[in-house]
């Protein structure tokens, strides 16, 4: 097991690897393991702890903060965001140091107090607030939903040096090395994690960047992977230029699976409806593409609409992982509208309306169904379909 290692003086990096994690959250693979950074900061008035980690190291963790320092010394505890790889250990850490004050967001602070189930000595921070630790400041930039609602960053000012929790991260772990500048380029593992957790929220690490952008940062300690001391700007602008809009025209995309045919012809005449100038209209079939380009044409869409038929009474597989990609991406329309064909139930299309509404999706009309194969009078519907949507982006403009 790694030590403490002194970073600045008087700083310290107490966190823990965890090399061999290859599922995070339950959700997003971890190749390359991960890190749960953490660091104690001795001030001249005062001691700090900035984050926790994993509640399965809390010993080692502890182990860590008592070869450094008497836990019932430590004056604040920092909590930049509430999630358990970050708090797993807080319980424990206030048994040992029950006079410490938490320094967090109101949110953290009400999230705290339903992660915890215990009273704790909260003082919550405001944007820009600072701490005094005696010749050295901490200031806090609040930085919502990088993760979570409760997010914000610590500036240690006089050092230059930015906590940025999860923001600025990676799931990446080479064992002993704790530095960027230590180990293999891991940008790929960086794009990958800011895909899995920051892709909803781009707006927000927009917002987040523009806060710290005249700062000087010549270090950004996160919670996840190496420390980054070589080059940190440069981290900044790729999950800035990873979050803005990739598309400037106006575009209609349509999503259609058709295992016999007529939900195609169908998507054909949305197709038709839905032309006009100055508008891309693009339809695909789902199977011909990859989960990166679906979550990217998402992404580009003014308008999604989607062609499901009916199978086996539900929507099939492949169009419910195209559905779950919705909440993956950080959408800039909230139109829609479905249709499809079926046998003889058809359920497809309204569990498909329930999902897009309780994602706040509008739907331009009523789903579009029909029974096999689909009559001109259908098709006329599917025309008017794809003119509503249209009109709807239009009126967007
Ligand atoms: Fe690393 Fe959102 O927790």
């Amino acid at each position: 097991m790694l030590g403490t290692i002194e970073i600045r003086q008087g700083l310290y990096w107490i966190g823990m690897e965890d090399p061999d994690l290859r599922v995070f959250d339950d959700l997003f693979p971890t190749e390359h393991g991960t890190t749960y950074n953490a660091y104690l900061l001795k001030g001249t008035d005062k001691t700090v702890l900035i984050d926790t980690v994993e509640e399965k190291f809390v010993d080692e963790y502890m182990d860590k903060v008592r070869s450094l320092v008497d836990p019932a010394t430590i004056d604040y505890i920092i909590v930049n965001h509430t999630e358990h790889d970050h708090s797993g250990s807080l319980a424990y850490l206030l048994q040992q140091a029950p006079q410490a004050t938490v320094l967090c967001t109101t949110a953290a602070k009400n999230f705290l107090v339903n992660i915890l189930r215990t009273p704790v000595k909260c003082q919550t921070v405001k944007d820009g607030d600072t701490i005094d630790l005696g010749g050295r400041t901490l200031r806090f930039v609040i930085a919502p939903f990088l993760h979570w609602p409760d997010t914000m960053f610590t500036k240690l000012e006089e050092d230059n040096i930015l906590f940025s929790c999860d923001a600025f991260a990676a799931h990446y772990c080479e064992t002993g090395h704790i530095f960027n500048d230590e180990v293999d380029d891991f940008t790929s593992a960086r794009h990958f994690y800011f895909d899995c957790i920051f892709r909803p929220f781009k707006d927000k690490v927009l917002a987040a960047v523009e806060k710290i952008r005249h700062d000087v940062i010549d270090m950004i300690c996160p919670s996840h992977g190496p420390i980054i001391r070589k080059e940190p700007w440069k981290v900044i602008c790729q999950f800035e230029e990873w979050s803005k809009p990739t598309s400037q025209s106006k575009k209609i995309v349509l999503l259609f699976l058709s295992p016999h045919g007529s939900t195609e012809k169908m998507a054909h005449a949305v197709v038709r409806g839905a032309t006009r100038d100055g508008l891309e209209v693009i339809s695909y079939h789902i199977n011909n593409l990859s989960a990166a380009e679906l979550r990217n044409l998402m992404e580009e869409a003014d308008a999604l609409l989607f062609g499901i038929p009916t199978f086996n009474r539900d929507i099939a597989k492949p169009m419910w992982e195209v559905l779950a990609y919705l909440s993956t991406v950080r959408l800039k329309t909230n139109i829609a509208g479905v249709f499809g064909s079926y046998g003889w139930s058809g359920e497809a299309c309204k569990m498909a309306e329930e999902r897009l509404k309780g994602l706040g999706f509008k739907l331009v009309a009523d789903s579009v169904r029909t029974t096999f194969t689909p009559t001109a009078e259908v098709l006329e519907q599917c025309e008017a379909l794809g003119k509503a949507a249209a009109d709807a982006v239009a009126a967007r403009q």
